[in-house]
């Protein structure tokens, strides 16, 4: 389990809306809440003019509909290409320019409308335009709903790494309407389910075998009231972790699991591989390490991969990538550090290791690298 102090509890069973309150912003979780985005706004983040951010697909989908609910405050609109290629300083600097150009002043509140590379880019132009101003996630993916949307994290990949720039930017407030989930491509729903599970991983067995039993309907009707009840129970834990360590100095470091060896997968496919896939191998791999170093439960990652494969996830790195080239792409930071990579790993379903290590625990490359051969 994890710990810290609890926000307000959610049971999204049979309930049309979950709302949490994390550091101070509320997260509203509601079939059909994109249309009170604009009551929301003018309440938690009032402002002169609104910026929404997203990219060209997500912009073209849902851009005109926030619009209209955010009058008759005025509007700018500004687009970027979509995937994790224009999550970059360049993208940063061109948006940064716009409103520059458009004259929004202090007055102005960002609007981040779409999945987890928008909030990520769209938050640190919030955090860094005149020293910052206010920002509204709008999540659009259901790995951003799920996770990447809460908790205050923003930033920037560079060549060297996912996310190596960044800040620290509390939302003004969370808005997730998982009826936008509808037009989600499925390999995208399987990718956010990947965050699901890894939360059922991390601080809730009973989420876990929930998810693993309701895969079929999970997939089949993504913008369906059982996937609603997932997001909240899912985003319920984020909202524990982020409430009880924002700044990751120890618990927060839980929601890493799976991601050592997953950014490290994203970073040599050059993000083909989606972020949910990429976790999803990474924590069967990690799991695994953890079993056989004497951490994990006999059997964790057996469960942890049946669940995954349940959901149509990839459990198993991809054929042409060695371990070697793997290895060589986890976080050059640490390394560099401690000589041996930081992971976050389970000991069973429900419950991580090593919390008097502050939930950072360093493997050995020749244990990580026996796994990452694995290939059944
Ligand atoms: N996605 C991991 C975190 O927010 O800390």
């Amino acid at each position: 389990m994890v710990g810290g102090r609890a926000p307000v509890a959610p049971d999204a069973r049979g309930m049309d809306e979950v709302q949490l309150i994390v550091t101070g912003y509320a997260l509203t979780i509601a079939r059909g809440v994109l249309h009170r985005a604009g009551d929301i706004a003018r309440t938690v983040a009032p402002a002169h003019r609104y910026a929404v951010i997203a990219d060209d697909t997500t912009g073209g989908l849902y851009g005109e509909r926030l619009a209209a609910v955010l009058s008759p405050t005025p509007v700018i609109q500004l687009r970027f290409p979509p995937g994790e290629a224009s999550k970059t300083r360049e993208t940063w600097s061109a948006l940064t320019d716009a409103l520059l150009d458009a004259g929004c002043g202090r007055d102005t509140t960002i609007v981040a409308l779409g999945g987890g590379v928008t909030g990520d880019l769209a938050g640190f132009v919030a955090a860094t335009y005149l020293r910052g101003v206010p920002y509204l996630q709008v999540p659009t993916s259901l790995l951003a709903m799920i996770d990447s949307s809460i908790g205050g994290k923003t930033g920037v990949d560079t060549s060297h790494g996912k996310n190596l720039v960044g800040a620290f930017h509390r939302p003004a407030a969370v808005i997730a309407d998982p009826e936008l989930l509808r037009t989600l491509p499925a390999e995208h729903v399987r990718a956010g389910l990947a965050e699901a599970v890894k939360h059922g991983v991390i601080a809730d067995a009973s989420l876990f075998d929930w998810i693993a039993s309701h895969a079929a309907e999970l997939l089949a009707e993504p913008d369906g009231p059982l996937m609603t009840e997932c997001i909240a129970r899912a985003v319920a834990i984020k909202a524990r972790v982020v409430e009880a360590d924002e700044r990751e100095s120890g618990l927060r470091k839980t929601l890493n699991f799976g991601h050592t060896i997953g950014h490290a997968l994203e970073r040599v496919t050059s993000y083909r591989l989606l972020h949910g896939d990429a976790v999803a191998i990474g924590m069967v791999v990690e799991a695994r390490a953890a079993e056989r170093v004497g951490i994990a439960e006999a059997g964790t990652a057996v469960r942890i991969a049946e669940a995954l494969r349940a959901l149509g996830l990839p459990t198993t790195p991809p054929e042409e990538l060695v371990p070697e080239r793997i290895l060589a792409a986890t976080p050059s930071d640490k390394k560099s550090r401690a000589g041996a990579v930081e992971y976050a790993l389970p000991c069973r379903i429900g419950e991580m290791a090593g919390e008097a290590q502050g939930y950072g625990i360093r493997l050995e490359e020749e244990v990580v690298s026996k796994e990452l051969g694995v290939r059944s």
